[in-house]
Parts: structure tokens; sequence; C-alpha cells
């Protein structure tokens, strides 16, 4: 029998494995009135620093929070500048402005989709920033990531890493963040893991970093009612970390599921004549392992929104991440953010980009099916 609509997403395949035990932890935690903070929390946070090889990971409310406190951690301020790649999640851009930094938007390199490390470095003769917002996309990341860290360290220019797409991945035989002196993570319900609502959290190697993010997280506090900072409110409750824990049990599933089918899409696509001739479909680079976050391809002479809409009215959910950069954002010419160079890579991708469905316990059938509508939209 043909699958019915294919979903770009279906979360319910992995709640189906956890539904039983996480209303028990949720009726256990409304008992212990678990509500802010509580032991689950804690452990959340000890199973992800074992899983990504972090010494320290604090929890907090959500990816753009943990934006928020880890660029305040390396020390932006007011006027400050911060470079960040043109194509990226507006996040990534709205925490720079909401802290009054001014974005310096950087090109992408057209084959691993991440900040142009040439690019960066003319950005950085040019206008001298102070910090990096190192963006991990797609379920891979930069093929030079280490060339960019050591750039950076070079140039004395402070790095967040926009880790929120990016948990399993592995680049050069450890996983991404390992090495990252600050670094993010985002629990939204559709991230490789993802949680029961918004959550997210900062990694970091040092105590002095823990002690300032904590008390950020938590309105600045030094004690109950005595303050260190002038901080923010941005704490993970017990139904969440309940959730979650949950989620981190079926982890090696959840990766071989992803894995298996953004490689099975790359492999179908690649050794079809018809779909080789017109499609790209991206990938990690040599030494990078990828989560199978997205699937990511271009087609020759067609806008990717006009393949999503031919795909849905075959009833195949696609979609475009991302269909526009963050130069052309209205509120990024108010917000005074600087251009670097002609963007055009960035540019170039956004307005072919199409995502086949890709989600954890996606079947080979329903893969199938969105593979011949795309033939057939060609
Ligand atoms: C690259 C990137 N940065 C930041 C975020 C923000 O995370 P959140 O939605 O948890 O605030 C997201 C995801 O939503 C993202 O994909």
């Amino acid at each position: 029998m043909p699958p019915g609509p294919i979903p770009f997403i279906d979360l319910k395949r992995l709640l189906a494995h956890i539904r039983t035990d996480v209303i028990a932890d949720w009726t256990a935690c409304l008992d212990n009135t678990e509500f802010v903070g509580g032991p689950r929390v804690a452990a959340v946070e000890k199973k992800l620093a074992a899983a990504l090889s972090v010494p320290i990971v604090v929890s907090c409310a959500n990816g753009t929070d943990a934006l928020l406190v880890a660029l305040q951690a390396i020390g932006v301020k007011r006027g400050m500048k911060v470079a960040l790649p043109n194509l990226t999640f507006w996040a990534t851009f709205e925490a720079v402005v909401q802290l009054g930094a001014v974005p310096v938007l950087v090109d992408i390199d057209p084959d691993d989709l991440h900040v142009s490390l040439e690019e960066l470095r003319s950005a950085h003769d040019a206008h001298r920033f102070d910090a990096l917002m190192l963006v991990h996309l797609f379920g891979w990341t930069s093929a030079r990531l280490l060339e960019i860290r050591a750039f950076c360290k070079e140039r004395d220019v402070a790095i967040v890493e926009d880790g929120a797409q990016c948990f399993g991945v592995e680049a050069f035989g450890k996983p991404v963040l390992a090495e990252a002196g600050v670094a993010t993570l985002s629990f939204y319900p559709a991230k490789v893991v993802g949680g029961a609502m918004d959550g997210g959290a900062i990694t970091m190697q040092s105590k002095e970093h823990e002690t300032f993010l904590r008390s950020l997280c938590n309105h600045g506090r030094s004690d109950h009612y005595s303050y260190a900072h002038v901080g923010w409110n941005s704490r993970m409750g017990g139904l969440q970390a309940a959730f979650l824990l949950r989620v981190l049990e079926h982890v090696p599933a959840i990766l071989e599921s992803r894995r298996s089918a953004a490689a099975w899409y790359r492999e179908r696509i690649t050794s079809d004549a018809t779909l080789a001739k017109r499609v790209r479909v991206f990938g990690p680079p040599a030494g990078i392992v990828e989560n199978g976050y997205l699937n990511v391809l271009t087609i020759d002479g067609k806008r990717g929104q006009e393949v999503v809409d031919a795909l849905k009215v075959k009833g195949v959910g696609a979609a475009r991440t991302y269909p526009e950069t963050m130069d052309v954002q209205p509120p990024a010419k108010a917000a005074g953010a600087i251009v670097h160079g002609d963007l055009r890579h960035s540019k170039a991708f956004c307005e072919k980009v199409v995502n086949l469905p890709l989600f954890y316990g996606i079947r080979d059938d329903e893969r199938e099916t969105a593979l011949a509508a795309l033939t057939s939209v060609l």
C-alpha cells in the first residue's frame, strides 16, 4: 500500500517509544513539585556533558537565551562587533543585536555551507570584529573548523559556537563541541535531541564560566536576594528535564535512523543519472560525521520554493532551511548590521535550497515516495 501524505517531520515516531515512561516521570515531578530546577535538571546536564565530551553543561530555557548568555560569558558588550554567517537562523543575529553589539555578516563557503575562512579573514582585516558566532548547521560543520578556531585565537577573536543543530555531529574523531570554549544547544522539539517544550543549554570548559552562567541564567544571583550581575531568568524545569532524559536514552537509535536516512538520499540521488544531472545534494565534509539533522539539496534551473510547492501538491512535506539570508531581513538595516562583500554564495543557496523529509523513524517507503515525487517534479 503506498504511504499517505509524507510529513516533513513526525515527532510521534519517537514519542511512541518514550510516552509511558515520560508520563510516569511527569507524575513523579508533580508529586514532588519538581517544577523549576531539581535533580532531573542536574541529571540532564551531566548526561549532556558526557554525550558531548565537555566538562560542564548549564541548562537554560531555550537556545536563543543560551546564545545571549554565552555572548556575555565571552565578554561581548554594547558597541562591539560580532561576525556571523549570513546563512543562519535569525536567533544567531538576534542575540548579537539584543546585547547592543553590531553584527558583521560574512559569506559562506559554497561547498560546506558554513562561514568562509577567506571571507572571515578579509572581514576581520576590514572591520576588526571582536567575536565570532561560529554556527554549526544542517547536521554537520565547516570543513575548516579547526583552522577557523585557530584563526580566531591568533587574532584574539572570542568565539561562541552556536550548536543548536549539532548534537551528535563529530569532527575529526570527537563530538564537535568537545573543544569549543563556549557553545550552545537548543532542545526545540524538532531538533535531533528535542524537548517537550523550548529548552537550551550552554557548554563550557571552565568553572569561572560555569559560575557566571549559572548566575546569569538565574537573575544574576549570588544568593537568594543578593545579585552579582544584572542577569536574566532562563531556567529549565523538571518536566522538560524528565522528557529530555528519556529522549537521551534513545540517542544511538535516533542518530542511526537519521544518519542512514541522510546517507540514503545522498546515495540514491548521486547514483541516479537523471537526478544526478540536476540535483546537488550536500553533506558533511571529509573528517566530519553528520547527525542527519537535514537533507539539503539544490536543483539546477529551479527555485527552491517552486519545488517545495510542487512537492506539496504530491503529498510530500518539504522545507527550505533557510529561504532568506540575514542581510535581507528588514530589521538588519535598523540594527546597523555591517555587510561584508557581496554575500553571493549565501544568497544563491537560499534561493534554491530544498529539504526533503528526514526524521527519526522515517521509513524506506516514505523516502522512496519523496524521491519519486522529486524526480517527477524536475
Ligand atoms: C542555528 C540556530 N541557532 C539558534 C536557535 C535558537 O534556538 P531556540 O529555538 O531553542 O531558541 C536555533 C533553533 O531554533 C537554530 O537552529
